[in-house]
């Protein structure tokens, strides 16, 4: 069963958005069973927590469920998911890092997957006004339906 890992830096505000985002595409496409999907920070100030509310309130208008709470990236990770989907580039450093030597996890950020994507990482929003969450939305929904396009032509016979 292929399995994606999206991850951030806070798992607070734009890798909960992706798995959301994602899990909402498997469920349209009656895929959610053939997936495994989840999200981690590379921090883990904020493990345990729901989603920032303004990530909530984004994905809420676009009538996509979310209830995930925050959690870090842990080594076990490396090992169980294929996909390890970074939001930016410190966020592939800080997993490369942190990669055992064994694993066989592929660590590639989201928007390699949209090659008509205006910038090559998701702009951390935290910091930021509610039009930040709309921008990411829109790459993160983007990126995800060509990652899930690919995901599947990796699947078919
Ligand atoms: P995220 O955003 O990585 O998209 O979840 C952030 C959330 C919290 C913090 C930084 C980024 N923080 O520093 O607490």
């Amino acid at each position: 069963m292929p399995s994606v890992l999206f991850v951030c830096l806070g798992n607070i505000c734009r890798s909960p958005m992706a798995e959301a985002i994602f899990l909402a595409k498997l469920r349209q496409r009656g895929f959610e069973s053939r997936y495994r999907v989840d999200s981690a920070g590379t921090g883990a100030w904020h493990a345990g927590e729901t989603a920032d509310p303004r990530t909530l309130a984004t994905l809420k208008r676009h009538e996509i469920p979310y209830n995930g709470r925050a959690r870090a990236v842990r080594l076990t990770d490396f090992s169980e998911f294929d996909y390890l989907v970074a939001m930016d580039q410190a966020n592939v450093d800080d997993l490369l890092r942190l990669k055992p030597l064994d694993s066989q996890a592929v660590i590639a950020r989201l928007l390699e997957w949209d090659p008509e994507a205006p910038t090559h990482d998701v702009p951390d929003p935290y910091y930021g006004g509610p039009e930040g969450f709309e921008n990411i939305y829109r790459l993160i929904d983007q990126a995800t339906t060509e990652l899930l396009n690919e995901l599947e032509l990796d699947e078919s016979p």
